[in-house]
């Protein structure tokens, strides 16, 4: 039992070796960029319209309740319960300067068990949270190549979860009307298969590389939300705002818990420590300023964006376009339909990256097999996971529905922002004289809070995802008593 909970000592953690570790390359700056190229995509430029307006079944039952105009109160909910877990990962990160992130802090405050747990369920926020952006991210291109005059085939643009799911019966009818192979229906989602492998080409080139590219995507991001807020604010109709909070707190508290989505990724950055310079002052700045600007623009845009047209109007894949297009700015419209394409690539981008690393340092604890701990000799990149990664996400998202997986991704990163709470309490109890470049200011307020907050999101998850989440983590114990247990480096 005790060694299941045996605790990796931080000194060991920090890997020295250079031939081990990988190259130190980024400042506060490229971390800042680096978060909100994570942060701002499919949450706001997609989750958002049903975060807004509710979703309701193939049956006509209500799934969940919409926050309508009341929206703002949504994000600033979300807004504060991240806050608290940023500090969180930034009393970790600044401690635990390694790749891994909420994997390797809990590897060293709560034990392997814990650690493994958490490991596998960042593939949630990882993997199967790009499956949903990449998916997301073909629907705005094609859109877009639509909007110039090129249509590919629907065969080619649809994945086989989301025709087997709708309730459009175009979309359904699909199934039925593909081109078949040896009688299985090809119905695959080309265009979102292709960004991930091209992600991956990029990432495989190097730390550097990739984020300069990122910078570039996030200027070009910001600029096109400038634009939407632009010119949305000068056509606010007021009357839009009543009724303020059509389901109450009910619709708030649901509405908060897919738009969860938007704020993924503040904590990727931790992920890039190993990478980071000076990581003890600079993976704070970028954590939270990361979060900061992104809550300013996503209360801003929530308020626009209920204001430009009614909120019934918003359930569609690609509400901030549709309401442009609504309120007559068709051109403005594709302009930041083509600004979100663009953001959710730098998502892609961050969660591509992350994955591999986690991967990585899993396989370098003997957690996972070690091949999976390889790194390229010129390139200092873990070459082998990142292929894996790519490989893998691609084809599911060839095959997926976004709305199935987002669900799953928010319930997923919620667990693994409570448990980084709670690992920094147990943290200053073991350990409490470690020097602590960052500190959580009142802890023993701030952590339980964020916990209790995790917890209170979670709560405005369907059931089904907390069934899925559940299977989940079944699935990952098994592997663990089957490969991680018998091959842990530190217990050997
Ligand atoms: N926050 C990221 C997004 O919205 C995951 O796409």
């Amino acid at each position: 039992m005790s060694q299941l909970f045996a605790r990796k000592p931080i000194a060991d953690l920090v890997v020295t070796d250079e031939t081990r570790s990988l190259k130190r390359v980024l400042g506060a700056g490229d971390l800042v960029m680096l978060a909100i190229g994570a942060v701002i995509g499919a949450g706001i430029f997609g989750a958002i319209g049903t975060a807004a307006a509710g979703q309701v079944g193939p049956d006509g039952v209500v799934i969940r309740y919409g926050a309508g105009p009341a929206l703002v109160f949504s994000f600033i909910l979300l807004g504060g319960a991240c806050a608290l877990a940023a500090l969180c990962y930034a009393e970790l990160a600044s401690m635990i300067p390694q790749a891994g992130s909420a994997y390797a802090y809990s590897y060293a405050t709560l034990g392997e068990l814990v650690a493994w747990i958490i490991g596998w369920d960042l593939i949630l926020e990882y993997a199967v949270g790009n499956v949903a952006v990449a998916i997301s991210w073909a629907d705005y291109f094609t859109t877009l190549l639509r909007g110039v005059g090129l249509q590919l085939p629907v065969f080619l643009t649809t994945g086989y979860r989301t025709a087997l799911l709708s309730s459009n019966p175009e979309v359904n009818g699909l199934i039925a009307s593909a081109p078949h192979v040896l009688g299985i229906p090809i119905l695959i989602n080309l265009p979102a298969f292709a960004i991930v492998m091209l992600i991956t080409w990029l990432l495989l080139r190097g730390a550097r590389e990739s984020s300069t590219v990122n910078t570039v995507m996030v200027i070009i991001k910001l600029a096109v939300i400038a634009l939407f807020m632009g010119v949305g604010i000068m056509n606010i109709n007021p009357d839009n705002y009543t009724p303020f909070a059509p389901n109450g707190f009910t619709g708030i508290h649901q509405g908060a818990a897919i738009v969860f989505f938007a704020y993924i990724g503040f904590d990727a950055i931790s992920t890039a420590a190993e990478e980071t310079r000076n990581p003890q002052r600079n993976l704070p700045i970028g954590i939270l300023g990361g979060l900061a600007v992104c809550t300013f623009i996503y209360v801003v845009v929530g308020a626009v964006l209920t204001g430009l047209v009614p909120y019934q109007e918003l359930a569609v894949a690609d509400p901030l376009a549709r309401a442009l297009e609504i309120a007559g700015f068709t051109r403005v419209g594709w302009v930041v339909a083509l600004g979100a394409s663009v953001s959710m690539a730098t998502v892609l981008l961050v969660f591509q990256y992350g994955q591999p690393r986690i991967f990585f340092a899993m396989a370098r604890d003997g957690l996972l097999p070690q091949w999976a701990a390889r790194i390229d000799p010129k390139t200092r990149v873990p070459a082998v996971t990142t292929m894996l990664t790519g490989v893998l996400v691609a084809m599911a998202s060839a095959v997926g529905d976004a709305a199935e997986t987002y669900d799953l991704t928010n319930i997923g990163t919620l667990f693994a922002f409570a448990l980084v709470c709670a690992g920094v309490l147990v943290l200053r109890v073991v350990e409490p004289n470690r020097p602590r470049p960052f500190k959580v200011p009142m802890v023993w307020v701030t952590a339980p809070l964020g916990i209790l907050a995790c917890v209170f999101v979670m709560a405005g998850l369907p059931w089904v995802a907390w069934e899925r989440f559940g299977l989940w983590i079944a699935i990952g114990l098994l592997i663990y008593f089957g490969y991680g247990y018998r091959n842990s480096r530190l217990r050997a």
